[in-house]
């Protein structure tokens, strides 16, 4: 695993950036792996003033909540609509998310894994973390095995996402997301982290043992693994 320790938020989002730029220079066809959140908003925002070529390109999104349209305010569908897609030239046809009105959630999992498999797998994978560790709506305890799923959120998740529902109760309470088995076979990996609410998933991705009760700790076995963090998220590091 390698970290790049940038001195803020601004910094961490324009690194970023510049790794998505890089990379559909090195390949157009691209097959991205994105994920939602506060962290990644700056480098969606730097991507799409950077103009980008993604016209050959194709985003697959980690995760989804289960019991919302794709068109409610807080559907991840609609995140990467208002701070991505619509901002850049990704064709409708590259734009992948797990598709939360599927009237079978299961079989929406495995046909969300196939178009994975098809597009050839994810050449570059971005992850947030969770501050009880999770990558994507992969929550404390999932085996490390696990391909797209249906997955029952953690409480602290609930409280943690809580804010744009207007509280903890509102939150759905499942989600789809990517397994895993699956983060681990994209070919590399960013990871993105701000701020000191970060700070102890860090120090247990860089300095704990690799356990499913943190999810993120299984980092620790992919073979290319870059960490982009601000001091703040660094601060609880040995090596910082
Ligand atoms: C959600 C998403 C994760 C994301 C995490 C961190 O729960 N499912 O993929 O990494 O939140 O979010 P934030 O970047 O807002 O801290």
């Amino acid at each position: 695993m390698q970290i790049r320790i940038v001195d803020d938020y601004a910094s961490l989002s324009q690194a970023a950036a510049a790794e998505i730029a890089a990379q559909l220079r090195a390949k157009p066809g691209t097959v991205l792996g994105l994920p939602t959140g506060n962290t990644p908003i700056g480098m969606y925002q730097q991507a799409a003033a950077m103009g980008l070529d993604f016209s050959q390109a194709a985003t697959f999104n980690l995760d989804e909540y289960l019991g919302l349209t794709q068109s409610h305010p807080e559907s991840y569908h609609s995140f990467m609509l208002k701070h991505l897609w619509s901002k850049i030239n990704l064709p409708v046809e590259g734009r992948n998310i797990p598709n939360c009105e599927a009237p079978d959630a299961e079989a929406e999992c495995a046909r969300y894994e196939a178009a994975l498999t098809a597009a050839g797998g994810m050449d570059l994978l971005f992850l947030g973390l969770g501050t009880n560790g999770h990558i994507a709506f992969n929550e404390p305890g999932t085996p490390w095995d696990r391909r797209t799923h249906v997955t029952d959120l953690a409480e602290s998740t609930l409280v943690a996402n809580a804010a744009p529902f207007g509280g903890p109760e509102n939150v759905p309470k499942q989600a789809l997301t990517m397994g895993i088995g699956t983060i681990m076979e994209a070919r590399r990996i960013v990871v993105l982290a701000s701020g000191k609410a970060k700070a102890p998933v860090l120090k247990a991705i860089f300095e704990g043992p690799a356990t499913p009760d943190v999810p993120a700790t299984i980092l620790q076995n992919h073979p290319d693994v870059t960490f982009i963090v601000d001091r703040d998220a660094a601060s609880l590091l040995q090596q910082a």
